[in-house]
C-alpha cells in the first residue's frame, strides 16, 4: 500500500522527457512554489497570496489578461501550452470555489501575446483590478 503510494508520487513528479510538457503540478513545484509556497499562501509583505484570491481576477477580462502578464507567470521558462494549463491549475487549486464555477480554462493563444507584454506597473494594476474586485490590495 504504502509502496503504491510512493510509486504513484513518483510517477505524477517524474519529470518530463526533453521537449515533452511537463504537468502544471510539476511546473509549479519548479517555477512557482518557491514563492508562492505549497498551498498558495505567499509570504506576508512580500508575495500576495494565490489562494482565496487568484479565481477571483478572472471574472474580469483584465484580470485574465494580468495573470498571464505578471512578471513570475509571463516570464517562467515554460511553452505556452504548459503556462495556459499551469494557470488554469492555478486557479481551480486556489479558488475561491465561486469565481472557479464560473471560470473557462485558458487557452494557448490566450496567453501567447499577453506574456510576451511584461508588466512594468504591476502595482497599479494589481491596485485598480483588486479595488474593481472589491477587496483590499493588503490582501
Ligand atoms: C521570485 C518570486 C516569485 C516567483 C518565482 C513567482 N512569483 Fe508570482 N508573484 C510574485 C510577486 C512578488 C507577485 C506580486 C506582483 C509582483 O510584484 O510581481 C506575484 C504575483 C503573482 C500572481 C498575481 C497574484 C496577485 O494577487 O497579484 C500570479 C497569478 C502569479 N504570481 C503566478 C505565478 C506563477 C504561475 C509562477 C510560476 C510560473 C510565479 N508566480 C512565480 C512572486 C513570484
Amino acid at each position: 500500500m504504502r509502496g503504491a503510494t510512493l510509486l504513484l508520487g513518483a510517477a505524477l513528479l517524474a519529470p518530463a522527457a526533453p521537449g515533452q510538457a511537463e504537468s502544471p503540478a510539476v511546473n509549479y513545484l519548479l517555477h512557482c512554489r518557491g514563492c508562492h509556497g505549497p498551498e498558495g499562501r505567499g509570504s506576508p509583505g512580500t508575495v500576495p497570496p494565490l489562494a482565496g484570491l487568484v479565481a477571483r481576477y478572472t471574472t474580469l477580462p483584465e484580470g485574465r489578461v494580468y495573470l498571464a502578464r505578471v512578471p513570475g507567470a509571463a516570464s517562467a521558462p515554460i511553452s505556452d501550452p504548459e503556462l495556459a494549463a499551469l494557470l488554469t491549475w492555478i486557479v481551480r487549486r486556489f479558488g475561491p470555489a465561486e469565481a472557479v464555477a464560473r471560470f473557462e480554462p485558458y487557452s494557448a493563444a490566450e496567453v501567447a501575446a499577453p506574456r510576451r507584454a511584461p508588466l512594468v506597473e504591476v502595482d497599479a494594476v494589481r491596485n485598480r483590478l483588486l479595488q474593481q474586485l472589491g477587496v483590499d490590495p493588503a490582501y
